[in-house]
């Protein structure tokens, strides 16, 4: 391998671990074909919805999969969101927005609605709800 080759190739390397880590970062969710929600709602307003369930899918893997698992899957490092009950509307959308930060050692960051719009909140419980709840 040539030199220019192999410093082409070690920045490929670096550039591509530089985008991994960079995928950590929260991303803002696609939420086109999903009306407006207000913050005046407390309860799942997509329950069973397929499109929310397909945004929801999407803005769950992009945000939430690296801890909580793929499919809701875990593994221990997060709570398992497939247990959420039905009653938990209101819960999951304050958990959401608040993150869970103690002793300034941040389990879960906050997201504000400029990543997740509420439209995309509901979306991503939607598609938990889908989630059976064993393996
Ligand atoms: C950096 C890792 C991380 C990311 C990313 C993350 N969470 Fe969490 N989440 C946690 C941890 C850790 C907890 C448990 C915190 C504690 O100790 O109370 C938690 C708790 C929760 C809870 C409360 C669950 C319960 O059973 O009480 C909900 C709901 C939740 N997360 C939803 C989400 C959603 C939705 C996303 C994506 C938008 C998300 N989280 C992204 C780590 C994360």
């Amino acid at each position: 391998m040539s030199i220019i080759n192999k410093i082409t190739c070690s920045l490929l390397i670096t550039s591509t671990l530089a985008f991994a880590h960079g995928d950590a970062a929260p991303q803002k969710v696609d939420t086109q074909g999903l009306p407006e929600i207000g913050y005046d709602v407390y309860t799942n307003p997509f329950s069973g919805n397929e499109k929310a369930i397909e945004v929801g899918k999407t803005a769950y893997n992009q945000n939430c999969a690296r801890c909580h698992g793929l499919e809701g899957k875990s593994g221990g490092i997060a709570p398992d969101l497939r247990l959420l009950t039905d009653g938990d509307d209101e819960y999951f959308a304050g958990m959401v927005r608040a993150g869970v930060v103690r002793n300034d050692n941040v389990y879960m960051p906050p997201f504000p609605d400029d990543i997740i719009p509420n439209s995309a909140l509901w979306a991503i419980y939607s598609y938990l709800e889908t989630l059976p709840e064993e393996d």
